[in-house]
């Protein structure tokens, strides 16, 4: 049994990249957002987030007539969710966008439908789901109450990395999460259009969970390279020379200390099982409390040089230039979201009673945040001019820089660049 038409609600970083991979397929998908500017762009072909080569697969989709977008569901066969699921002030999810995202779809379901949830979760948001689905549409039969369901449900969450989304979006293996081995089957043949990775079945609870501690691995493992950092900073032993010793151990493998843990995915899902298992996930939580704590160890680190560059140099600190390298929350992107560096740069020109500068290759303007507070200068006008270093990123074009170009004396490194 195939799928005549494939809806994706949400066309966002993940939402955009799969409606194209299944448009490219050559299969009819409609792709819904409530954002009219980008159903519009879409629609003429274009894209309004930054991937590589998606522009080129949407605007080929757009012209052969496979993906449209509307600001409402249609009828389709097959529905994927793939709409934000941040979390709310006190840590917990906010599941709101998923819901308005059910319910919107809920009056165009008909029997036999698929709908996949690909947002990442806390567990149980899949029954969860299907419940919402079950009081908007009593007429209909739905997992887990339905022996034989009318609708089949899953949950399929998506791993891929930003920037390298559309290979990795058909090459990675896919854990499929079904309500029932039926539904399961049913997400199977949709995603086996386009993937050549495997699919891994288990249940709904596991998928979502799944995602979560893969997202939590990373944030408790960057949050030890971290805390080693500290350490390493107090007993006067460089952290970088410290790890590439240790991993030298057959084995360990201890990651990259940084400035702190960014972006909308690792900085955010671990809070989802803390939410939801607060007494058990104690290192989770301090994971996170450990990763969020790091800008504000580098601002301390930076007013240590500060006071150093002041008495050895004998100017006032309004005289003094510091220096940020880099506000993305990782190398050689533009994505500026939820970025530690930024918030480094944000609390040394809060701090600083001189001039603050930033270089930031991958941006054309100064980010609005700190519009009022630094100026963005060019690597070389850092280099050759500022007082003060702080490297925050290291891309590609920082570490182009060898450390004998580096004449500044007072330099806080924090990807261990110019070590
Ligand atoms: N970006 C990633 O690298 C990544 C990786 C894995 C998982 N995820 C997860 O995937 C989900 C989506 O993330 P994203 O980065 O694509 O988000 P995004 O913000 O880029 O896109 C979400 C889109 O959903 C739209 N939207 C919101 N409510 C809607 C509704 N009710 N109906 C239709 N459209 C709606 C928004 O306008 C937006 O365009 C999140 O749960 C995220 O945690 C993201």
């Amino acid at each position: 049994m195939s799928f005549n038409t494939i809806s994706v609600i949400g066309l966002g970083y993940i939402g955009l990249p799969t409606a194209a991979a299944f448009a490219s397929r050559r299969q009819n998908v409609v792709g819904i957002d409530i954002n009219a500017r980008a159903v519009e762009a879409i629609n003429r072909g274009e894209i309004h987030i930054v991937e590589p080569d998606l522009d080129t697969v949407v605007k080929q989709a757009v012209q052969d007539g496979f993906l449209r977008a509307a600001t409402q569901p249609v009828a389709a066969d097959a529905f994927l969710i793939a709409v934000p699921t941040p979390f709310k002030g006190d840590h917990q999810p906010d599941m709101s966008y998923v819901q308005a995202a059910a319910l919107s779809l809920a009056p165009v379901l008909k029997k036999g439908d698929l709908v996949i949830l690909e947002s990442t979760s806390p567990v149980g948001a899949t029954e969860q789901m299907a419940q919402w689905l079950a009081e908007a549409r009593p007429d209909l039969a739905f997992p887990p109450q339905a022996e034989n369901p009318d609708i089949h449900i899953a949950y399929c969450p998506e791993r891929v990395l930003p920037g390298q989304v559309m290979v990795e979006l058909i090459k990675n293996d896919r854990v499929i999460g079904g309500m029932t081995p039926a539904c399961s089957e049913r997400a199977c043949e949709l995603y086996r259009i386009f993937l050549e990775g495997e699919c891994v079945v288990t249940n709904a609870r596991t998928a979502e969970m799944c995602k979560l501690t893969e997202n939590s691995f990373r944030d408790v493992n960057i949050a030890f390279a971290n805390e080693l950092s500290l350490i390493c900073a107090e007993q006067g032993i460089n952290v970088w020379e410290l790890i590439t010793l240790a991993n030298r151990h057959p084995r360990v493998n201890i990651l990259q200390p940084g400035p702190g843990v960014g972006g909308h995915c690792i900085a955010v899902d671990p809070w989802f099982i803390v939410a939801q298992n607060p007494e058990l996930a104690r290192l989770i939580r301090t994971a996170r409390e450990v990763n969020d704590a790091k800008p504000h160890w580098v601002l301390e680190q930076v007013k240590a040089a500060v006071a150093d560059c002041l008495t050895a140099t004998g100017k006032r600190a309004s005289e003094l230039t510091i220096a940020c390298f880099g506000l993305a929350f990782k190398p050689n992107i533009d994505d500026l979201r939820e970025s530690p560096a930024m918030e480094v740069a944000h609390l040394v020109a809060g701090w600083h009673a001189g001039t603050t500068w930033v270089v930031e290759p991958n941006v054309d303007a100064i980010p609005a945040k700190l519009a009022h507070e630094a100026t963005l200068v060019s690597q070389e006008q850092a280099l050759q001019q500022a007082d003060v270093l702080v490297m925050l990123v290291d891309h590609h074009a920082f570490k182009a820089v060898s450390g004998d170009r580096v004449a500044q004396r007072w330099v806080v490194d924090t990807k261990g660049v110019w070590r």
